[in-house]
């Protein structure tokens, strides 16, 4: 089940915010009867009209990229900043991240115009792992690992069980290199976590998101998911496996 307005959109029939107008003012029909509800839920089953053109589905395409700091997880940016769709040029569908990276982390991002596929990956029940390497502030001692494994307080709550180790320690530039896994998708909460035990982020980036990883793509570059990642990544997340 999606909102109506979000599918319009997703068909490339016109934005977001146009396809809201378009049901207010009466233009929509679903399954032949005109709808000026926004929120109505459909589904794929549906026939959707707008200004008596039915709207077919956009193929559901799935893409990978690496994104690079200094880039917005949008598609769109009121600042003119870069966003990650502005690096998939080549893509007409109207994609949109699975998710976010903040700003100043790089790492392995996914795409897709398929919202059922998106919304599955990130609802929290079903979160899958994701593996970040982070270069923080000082040297982080066994204990301060123990802590980020086992969970630590955030304004949001405790966070749940996490895999940490470390990479490499650098005591001359007080700098510590940490391999983290965890399957939660809170806002910031990497960041947040190294705050928590005293050790900011300098640095971070995102390596895996389940059994995907960047592989030999250069920052900036994306490619399609094969189906099968795809089917495997829905079945991951449908298994609630972490
Ligand atoms: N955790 C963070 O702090 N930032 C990200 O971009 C992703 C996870």
């Amino acid at each position: 089940m999606e909102r109506l307005q979000k599918v319009i959109a997703h068909c490339g029939v016109a934005s977001r915010r146009k396809a809201e107008e378009l049901i207010l003012a009466g233009k929509v029909k679903v399954n032949g009867k005109i709808v000026v509800e926004l929120g109505t839920k459909v589904t794929s089953s549906d026939t959707i009209e707008v200004e008596g053109v039915k709207i077919e589905g956009e193929n559901k395409v799935y893409f990978l990229l690496y994104k690079p700091t200094g880039v917005i997880s949008a598609v769109s940016d009121d600042k003119k900043r870069k966003v990650v769709t502005d690096f998939l040029p080549y893509v007409k569908e109207r994609i949109y991240p699975v998710g976010r990276l903040d700003y100043d982390t790089s790492g392995l991002l996914l795409l897709t115009n398929d919202g059922e596929f998106a919304n599955l990956l990130t609802h929290p029940k079903y979160e899958v792992h994701k593996t970040y390497v982070a270069r923080v502030k000082g040297l982080v001692s066994r204990e301060s690992l123990r802590m980020l494994e086992r969970g630590v307080k955030l304004e949001d709550g405790i966070t749940a069980p996490a895999r940490a180790k470390v990479v490499s320690a650098d005591k001359t530039k007080n700098k510590t290199i940490v391999e983290i896994t965890i399957h939660e998708g809170r806002n910031r909460q990497v960041r947040r976590m190294f705050d928590a035990i005293g050790h900011p982020v300098q640095k971070l980036k995102r390596e895996n998101y389940a059994f995907l990883h960047l592989g030999g793509l250069g920052t900036g570059d994306s490619r399609e998911l094969t189906p099968h990642e795809v089917k495997q990544l829905r079945a991951l997340a449908e298994s609630g496996t972490k």
